[in-house]
């Protein structure tokens, strides 16, 4: 028999006595799958290499020797293979597979969590047999045990399919749970004493095929069936994953990882999973409240009258003294409301949405950008001068590691501290803060630049690989946060101007940072990535306030509010004196500004101090849409009802700009979209129609600000008996989400002060010592510990955990923070 050829449109199988095309090199299971034939299946799923466990996919497969019992998950489509999924032999032999599954699996359907949405159940019902002929006892393990704080395993349950271990080893990275035992007594497990500690575990919960792993925060708590869904995009950080978010009498229950294949391939962090906690906590504000004028706090008050009080504020307050600050937990649309009221009602510039931790926008706007896919193209390079993307973009780590770890890619770190992608980088450089434009001038063969904190062999090494060719893509972002943006900046530019066709992605972590952006929540940015200038004439339509001049950034807002120079500081979202690296800055700010309107889910210390405070709606309570750090656009959907009275920030934005007399202006999300389409350029062509259209994958905004070229920066290296404070975040910390989700908040690692070996030495200090800190701006006392991935000449502390808090040390008006560490 002469096979026909494999062709550039695909190999011709027949499946069924049907033919169709499988791509070449596709997987039997997958092609008929995605030609209409679904043949059951446990152990396979399609983002996990194969293992051919479970047999639950044997089909007949006729490669031209005859027919035989073939493992479809594992067999690629040959030229002329003839399938049958449907013979008797294969319906026995599917029928015997599930018998001897159930020889084993209790039948506790009744109590357990996957019950009703269970493959094995369905699988049984459609393929297996009718009734069991086995009367013996059937194995028993402890029901059930702990693996870490929020995944519970049931060992009775578990079908041995290999989904969760070889998810932990291959896509997380955490090879923590393994199987254990011979024979009828094998086991999934963990290693004694060490749990499944893995930012990724409840991925493990989502694809097991049986009731065998569960998440402690959705146990018990509702049937399948009692459940209703909606799609949406989770708004915990940049990377927007899709979420299906899923709801019982009002309150959600879950979330699930949708498999985006653009974005987060069906996975989540456990953060982003279990923070839907946090929106549905009784802590809740749920309606406004207003500051008593005689020092008693503040008392409930009604929505007219709260905003009757911010109305009287801002209409008594010039133009230039107000600003708004935050605006990244905001929708597209929310983010386009506030932008209209501050620029185009009320006429300031001054807004920002970043706190001063990120980067200027014209610089993220007007830099090249690359999609997640381009960063993941096989072969590519993959240079990091950013934050861990472990710790602040948990699915797009989850992209990374894929890329380095299976698809060939290079990556290159100039990080000054190892990271969850170090074990896997070709190369991974210390750098101190302030010295990212020397290691990149270095790295890209630059004569006459020479650092000793900068070891210049490795870059070197890292050079040739980065000119063997290739795609690249830079990820930039705020390594440090007690580090200024300049080197970063400076950095990341001379990439660009060594390496035209690089692309950038730009790993600002908050949430709809880059919607914010789009939307003009920034200084001297319309909507539409345009400066001030370049969109003013299609804005002034809509916007007749629009200021003429560039406005204050984050820092400058909250110096010029520190200097009483703010009649109206509007705080989005903003928690500032919890996510403003400078501390005392915050600090300042607050007291010297004069009214303070605060917008936000839940009280927090800045909140506390707010005159206005007003409820928002949390993402699971309105409709809108989000942008990622692609410029992906995707929706959110509405499935719950918001506490109390609180509003959508859209709303809130639109009834301000009614009472101060705006005029007739657009009302509800889709008139603010369909606004936004006449101001801005890059959304003119999209819109609710064209989202819905393409829901899932969402739509890249296309189009770049003017590439801003910030001054320079200089920074000297410190001095001999000094060394540099590095400030980086971790998955979980004090954070107001984390705070109030039960599942998360016991995670947080706690402060800990690291330093280099050979720096300990140094220092004539000793591993595990209390040592004092001192900068220019104050100190802090906290145990210091040897660690080799800190940088040499630096100090390692974590952002925003219990104890000593770097805040107190960094002084927003420097570049770098050195200090002296001593001996209590
Ligand atoms: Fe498969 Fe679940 Fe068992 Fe893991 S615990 S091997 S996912 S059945
Ligand atoms: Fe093919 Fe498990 S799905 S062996």
């Amino acid at each position: 028999m002469t096979n026909p050829p494999t062709t550039e449109a695909g190999v011709a199988i027949t499946v069924d006595g049907r033919e169709v095309l499988a791509r070449p090199g596709e997987l039997v299971i997958d092609a008929c799958e995605r030609t209409g034939t679904y043949i059951p299946r446990f152990c396979h799923h399609p983002r996990m290499q194969p293992v051919g466990m479970c047999r639950m996919c044997l089909v007949e497969v006729d490669t031209g020797r005859g027919p035989a019992l073939q493992p479809s998950c594992v067999l690629e489509c040959t030229p002329g293979m003839v399938v049958d999924t449907e013979s008797e032999v294969t319906r026995k032999a599917q029928d015997g597979v599930l018998e001897f599954l159930l020889v084993n699996h209790p039948l506790d359907c009744p109590v357990c969590d996957k019950g009703g949405e269970c493959p094995l159940q369905d699988q049984t019902m459609a393929f297996g047999p009718g009734e069991s002929r086995f009367v013996e006892e059937k194995r028993h393990f402890e029901k059930p045990i702990p693996i870490n704080d929020n995944v519970h395993l049931d060992r009775e349950r578990c079908i041995l399919c290999d989904r969760c271990t070889r998810f932990a080893d291959q896509v997380a990275g955490d090879p923590l749970i393994h199987f254990l035992g011979r024979g009828s007594r094998t086991q999934i497990n963990t290693y004694p004493d060490r749990p499944f500690s893995s930012y990724f575990s409840g991925n493990t919960v989502q694809i097991c095929p049986v009731g065998a792993l569960t998440a402690a925060p959705y146990r018990f708590k509702a049937r399948p069936w009692d459940l209703t869904e909606v799609e949406s995009t989770s708004t915990l950080d940049s990377v927007g994953a899709r979420i299906a978010v899923q709801a019982s009498h009002d309150r959600v229950l879950r979330f699930l990882g949708v498999d985006a294949d653009a974005v987060n391939w069906g996975w989540l962090s456990d953060k982003e999973r279990f923070v839907f906690e946090a929106y549905g906590s009784e802590d809740r504000l749920g309606e406004p409240r207003l500051r008593q004028d005689n020092g008693t706090g503040s008392v409930r008050a009604s929505w007219s009258e709260a905003m009757e009080r911010c109305v009287t504020a801002l209409g008594a307050a010039e133009p230039d003294r107000v600003a708004v600050l935050g605006g990244a937990r905001l929708t597209n649309e929310a983010q386009y409301a506030w932008a209209r009221l501050a620029k185009g009602v009320i006429g300031t510039d001054h807004v920002d949405a970043q706190l001063a931790d990120g980067l200027p926008a014209q610089v993220v706007l007007g830099l090249p950008r690359a999609t997640i896919d381009d960063a993941c193209t096989p072969g590519g390079i993959i240079v990091l001068l950013g934050p861990d993307p472990k710790e602040e973009l948990g699915t797009l780590y989850l992209r990374l590691r894929h890329a380095v770890v299976h698809d060939g890619c290079t990556l290159i770190e100039l990080t000054p501290q190892t990271t969850g992608l170090s074990g896997q980088a070709a190369h991974s450089i210390r750098v101190p803060p302030g010295a990212a434009p020397a290691a990149v001038a270095t790295m890209c063969g630059k004569r006459g630049v020479k650092r000793a904190d900068l070891p210049s062999k490795e870059l070197a090494a890292a050079g040739r690989a980065l000119a063997a060719g290739g795609p690249v893509t830079v990820l930039v972002g705020r390594s440090s946060l007690a580090e200024g943006s300049g080197p970063t900046v400076d950095a990341a530019l001379a990439l660009h101007d060594h390496l035209p066709d690089a692309r950038f992605l730009s790993l600002l972590r908050r949430g709809n940072i880059h919607g914010a952006l789009d939307m003009g929540l920034s200084p001297g940015l319309l909507p539409g990535r345009a400066t001030l200038e370049a969109g003013r004439d299609r804005a002034l339509a809509h916007w007749p306030t629009l200021p003429s001049s560039t406005g204050h950034d984050a820092l400058g807002i909250l110096e010029a509010a520190a200097e009483g120079r703010i009649d109206v500081l509007v705080l989005l979202g903003a928690d500032i004196l919890g996510d403003v690296p400078d501390h005392d800055l915050a600090r300042r700010a607050l007291d010297g500004a004069g009214t303070v309107i605060a917008v936000d889910l839940f009280a927090t210390p800045t909140t506390d101090r707010a005159d206005i405070l007003l409820p928002a709606a949390a993402p699971t309570e309105l409709d809108g849409s989000f942008t990622n750090l692609e410029g992906r656009i995707t929706v959110i959907r509405q499935k719950v009802t918001p506490p109390g009275t609180a509003r959508p920030d859209w709303m809130i934005a639109v009834d301000l700009a009614d009472r101060l007399g705006a005029g007739a202006g657009p009302s509800t999300p889709d008139e603010l979209w369909a606004e936004l389409a006449e101001v801005s350029l890059v959304h003119a062509d999209i819109g609710p129609a064209v989202l819905e259209a393409s829901a899932r994958e969402g739509v890249l905004v296309v189009g770049r600000a003017e590439l801003a070229r910030p001054k320079p920066t200089s920074v000297s290296e410190p001095g001999r008996r000094k060394v540099r404070l590095v400030v980086t975040r971790s998955m979980y910390d004090r954070g107001v989400l984390v705070a109030h989700s039960p599942s998360l908040v016991g995670l947080a690692p706690g402060t800990r002060m690291a330093v280099a070996p050979d720096d300990l030495e140094r220092l004539g200090l000793t591993d595990g010592e209390k040592v004092r800190a001192v900068g220019a701006r104050g100190e802090l006392a906290a145990e210091v510990i040897a660690d080799a991935g800190t940088a040499p000449g630096t100090v390692h502390l974590l952002w925003n955990q219990d104890g000593p808090d770097p805040g107190d040390l960094i002084d927003a008006s420097r570049v770098v923070t050195d200090l002296k560490l001593e001996r209590r």
